[in-house]
C-alpha cells in the first residue's frame, strides 16, 4: 500500500514514517520542510507547498494522511489568517484532489483543542466543540471540511489527538511534557502555569499507533476519533515530571505553580477509537519522560530556534 503524507517531515511525521516502513508500508511526503529533513534517506521527499498540488501529485497512492498546517496556538494567533487557510481550506482542498485521484481514505491530524473550555465532564466525539480561539476553530473547519467528503469509495477519518508529547527525531520543546523536562534540564525546575487545569496527553509512540490503526481499518469505516494516552490535571503532570527527572538523574528538581489563566481546559475518552479502530494506549507521563531522557545526547541547545514552532515561523516570514 502506498501513502502519501503530507506535512510528514514535522514532529509526528518523522516518527510514524519509520514505523509505516517498518509494516511495510511505501511512502512519499510532501513538505515544504520548515524545521528540516530528519526523515530515513530512503523516503522520497518533494518539497512543495501544498497548495501548489493538484490531483497528479496524488496519483497512485491508497492513503494520504494530512499532518501539514500551523500545529499550536503561538502560531495560530500570530498568523491568523494563514491559520485559517492552512488548518481550514487546505485539508478541504487536499481531501478534495485526492478524492479525485483515486485515493481511498484520507486521514486528518485533528485535535482535541476542538473542545475548548469545558466543566469538568469526559468528553466524546458528540460532545459541544466550543472553541472560541483560532488555532481550535481552525482545526474545526478542517474536520468538517474533510469529513463531508466521505462516501462508499472514499473513507475519511480526523483523529482528535490531546497535546503529543515524547521523542521524535524531530524533536519539539514547545509541548507540555517536553517543556516542562527541559525546563527541569535548563533551570532545575517544572513550571505548573495552571494546576487545575485539565489535558489529554498523548504518548506520540501511541500516536503512531493510532494513525497505523486508522490506515489499517476496513474500507466502511469513517468518522471522528479522539485519541489520548491519559487525561492529566497540570498539576499532575508537573509533580509526575518531576518525580521522574529526579529520578533518572539523582538532581533535585524544584517546582513553581503559577496562577496563569488558560482558554483550553478539558479530558476526554478514547472509547470510540478503541472499540472501531483498536486504538489502544500503552504509554504514561513517567514513559515519555524516560524516552525523551533516552535520546537527550542529540539535542544540543535546549534553546535552539528549531525546538520551537513560533520561532521558527516567525523567522519564516510566510
Ligand atoms: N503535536 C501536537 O501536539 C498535535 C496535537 C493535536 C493535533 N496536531 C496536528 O497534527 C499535525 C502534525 O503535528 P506536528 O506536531 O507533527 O506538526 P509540525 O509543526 O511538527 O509539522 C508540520 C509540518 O507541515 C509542514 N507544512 C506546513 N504547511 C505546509 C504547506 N503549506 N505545504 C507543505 N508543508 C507544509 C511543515 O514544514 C512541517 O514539516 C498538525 O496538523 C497539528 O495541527 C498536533
Amino acid at each position: 500500500m502506498k501513502i502519501l503524507l503530507a506535512g510528514g517531515a514535522g514532529y509526528i511525521g518523522s516518527l510514524l514514517i519509520p514505523k509505516l516502513l517498518e509494516h511495510g508500508y511505501e511512502v512519499g511526503v510532501i513538505d515544504l520542510l520548515w524545521f528540516g529533513n530528519h526523515l530515513p534517506k530512503e523516503v522520497k521527499v518533494i518539497e512543495k507547498d501544498l497548495f501548489d498540488c493538484q490531483q497528479a501529485d496524488f496519483e497512485g497512492y491508497d492513503q494520504v494522511i494530512f499532518l501539514a498546517g500551523l500545529s499550536n496556538d503561538p502560531m495560530a494567533e500570530f498568523s491568523p489568517a494563514m491559520n485559517f487557510i492552512s488548518n481550514g481550506a487546505q485539508p478541504s482542498y487536499l481531501a478534495y484532489i485526492a478524492k479525485l485521484a483515486g485515493v481511498k481514505r484520507f486521514i486528518y491530524g485533528s485535535s482535541c483543542s476542538v473542545y475548548g473550555y469545558t466543566v469538568n465532564e469526559l468528553y466524546d466525539e458528540g460532545s459541544p466543540v466550543t472553541c472560541g480561539y483560532p488555532y481550535g476553530i481552525s482545526k474545526l473547519q478542517g474536520e468538517r471540511g474533510v469529513i463531508q467528503m466521505q462516501d462508499d469509495n472514499f473513507s475519511v477519518i480526523a483523529l482528535r489527538q490531546g497535546t503529543v508529547c515524547g521523542y521524535s527525531p524531530r524533536i519539539r520543546f514547545d509541548l507540555i511534557v517536553n517543556t516542562m523536562y527541559k525546563s527541569c534540564m535548563v533551570n532545575g525546575k517544572v513550571t505548573v502555569n495552571n494546576a487545575s487545569i485539565w489535558r489529554p496527553l498523548l504518548d506520540i509512540r501511541d500516536a503512531t499507533n493510532a494513525y497505523l490503526r486508522a490506515i489499517q481499518a476496513d474500507q466502511s469505516i469513517s468518522g471522528v476519533f479522539n485519541v489520548a494516552s491519559d487525561n492529566y490535571t497540570v498539576g499532575q503532570v508537573g509533580d509526575m515530571v518531576k518525580d521522574q527527572v529526579e529520578a533518572l538523574t539523582g538532581q533535585k528538581i524544584a517546582i513553581e505553580i503559577k496562577n496563569i489563566q488558560d482558554f483550553r481546559n478539558y479530558k476526554v475518552t478514547w472509547k470510540k477509537a478503541k472499540t472501531v479502530l483498536g486504538y489502544e494506549p500503552k504509554y504514561t507521563v513517567s514513559d515519555i519522560i524516560a524516552d525523551v531522557h533516552k535520546h537527550r545526547d542529540e539535542y544540543g541547545d535546549f534553546e535552539d530556534d528549531s525546538y520551537y514552532n513560533i520561532r521558527t515561523f516567525k523567522k519564516l516570514k510566510v
